[in-house]
């Protein structure tokens, strides 16, 4: 009887290898990228100390309160969350490490994060960011720079259509005054707030500006604004960044209801938005987060960082047309079998030896069908090794991708060098 099929769990994709070839191809673009502005490498684990979250983005956000995937470890009634993000996760272990000691530090990351959303297009529970950190800078001018690097790559990948919104949240002290207005704002309009904007209103009141329900728009419109709270101080700040901005060509919005659903941020936030993919269309989010060290138990340090949402950069290239053909191999080895096989096995290794991407076939195939292979392999040669070359001690080469199919026999201690040449000469 067949056995019931286990299905990937809600929200969680697999990577095929049909979509390998761009994931590869941005994440060599990106690696590039971040080596070029001085970020270093940072590998943090997926599972933190649930605490860390809570204490880290802030206990009424909606990550915090309903989005984490969090159980207790075996071993231990010790609770265990599997990251959200990777702020939180590269500030613990940057503390832990006494990694601004000595200097400040650039650095980045590259993986999976995991949040119980509710699964729909450019949103899933488990995704992707490449996330960026500069700790231990005051700004305005790192604020500008990771601004400015996020429209390189843009032009690096190709996307047009992202464009930048910022804003200044100011202090805490200044947040508060803000938030006693908005309150007494709101609370005076009750009655046309929705569900959840009246659960935020004693939680998080700047989120009601996040929301995108229309039936708000006029009244988040006439909201009081944070810009009006800053104090010359912050304000100074807002100006410098958009200065440098101006000054480097980077054009931009500023949007006074720009808030951001983590709760460590102050002063500089900022989006990349494209129109490119429905309701999801934030490809970037980041800002400042000064306050976030210190409560998490380090030395008063600022910071800035930002996350890109991987997912959301690859439909935006698919959209484009952008097209990454499957990777493909050099050369696909045939063979016929009895004696040939471990020679065409070993060939296939000097080829390697040699730094060719090689393919032997495995297993038992007529040659016809072998070939048929080495041609949809993508490779550009197949290597033959019958029972006629193993008695000559040389291979039959065949070209796969010129129209006259031309094929020739060579010694087997010359293959790896004419093959190198052919395929040099092939790619001019
Ligand atoms: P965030 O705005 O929560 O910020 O996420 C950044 C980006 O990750 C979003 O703009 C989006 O592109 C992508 N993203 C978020 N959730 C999902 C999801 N469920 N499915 C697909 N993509 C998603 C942060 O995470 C901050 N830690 C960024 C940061 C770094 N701030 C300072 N440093």
């Amino acid at each position: 009887m067949a056995r019931e099929r286990i299905a990937a769990v809600r929200g969680m994709n697999d990577l095929l290898p049909a979509q390998a070839p761009l994931w590869e191809w941005f994440e060599a673009r990106v690696a590039d990228w971040v080596r070029s502005y001085g970020y270093q490498l940072i590998r943090t684990p997926v599972l933190e100390h649930t605490e860390l979250f809570v204490r880290g983005i802030g206990e009424v956000t909606d990550i915090v309160e309903k989005e984490m995937y969090t159980f207790e470890a075996r071993s231990s009634s010790e609770k265990l969350t599997l990251r959200p993000e990777f702020t939180a996760g590269t500030v613990r272990a940057a503390i832990e490490h006494s990694l601004t000691y000595d200097a400040p530090k650039r650095v980045w990351s590259m993986g999976p994060l995991f949040r119980h959303e509710r699964p729909q297009r450019g949103r899933f529970r488990q995704f992707h960011q490449v996330n960026v950190e500069a700790l231990g800078f005051t700004g305005p001018d790192i604020d500008a720079e990771q601004i400015a690097m996020l429209a390189r790559l843009w032009k690096i990948l190709g996307i047009t259509s992202a464009r930048l919104e910022i804003n200044c949240l100011g202090q805490l002290e200044e947040r508060a005054r803000h938030r006693v207005d908005l309150i007494s704002y709101f609370e005076q309009r009750r009655k046309l707030l929705d569900a959840d904007s009246v659960r935020r209103l004693t939680t998080n009141p700047m989120r009601i500006l996040d929301s995108k329900n229309p039936a708000l728009t006029q009244l988040l419109a006439d909201a009081p604004e944070i810009t009006a709270y800053l104090s010359d101080a912050s304000r100074r700040h807002f100006d410098g960044l958009q200065d440098l901005l101006n000054a480097a060509g980077v054009a931009f919005k500023v949007n006074a209801r720009l808030v951001r659903g983590l709760d460590y941020y102050n002063l500089t936030v900022f989006e990349w938005i494209t129109d490119e993919l429905g309701s999801q269309g934030t490809l970037c989010g980041g800002g400042r987060y000064d306050p976030l060290i210190e409560r998490l138990g380090g030395k008063p340090t600022p910071a800035i960082g930002f996350a890109i949402g991987v997912e959301r950069v690859i439909e935006c290239l698919t959209q484009a047309g952008h097209i990454n053909d499957a990777a493909h191999v050099d050369v696909y080895v045939v063979h016929q079998g009895g004696v040939t096989a471990p020679r065409a096995f070993l060939a296939a290794e000097q080829l390697r030896d040699a730094g060719l991407d090689v393919i032997c076939h495995a297993g038992e195939a007529s040659l016809k069908s072998q070939m048929k292979k080495a041609d949809t392999s993508g490779a550009e040669f197949a290597v033959i090794i019958g029972e006629d070359e193993v008695a000559a001690d040389s291979a039959t080469v065949k070209a796969l991708r010129t129209p006259s199919a031309e094929q020739r026999i060579v010694p087997l201690q010359i293959l790896a060098d004419t093959l190198i040449d052919a395929l040099v000469q092939a790619d001019q």
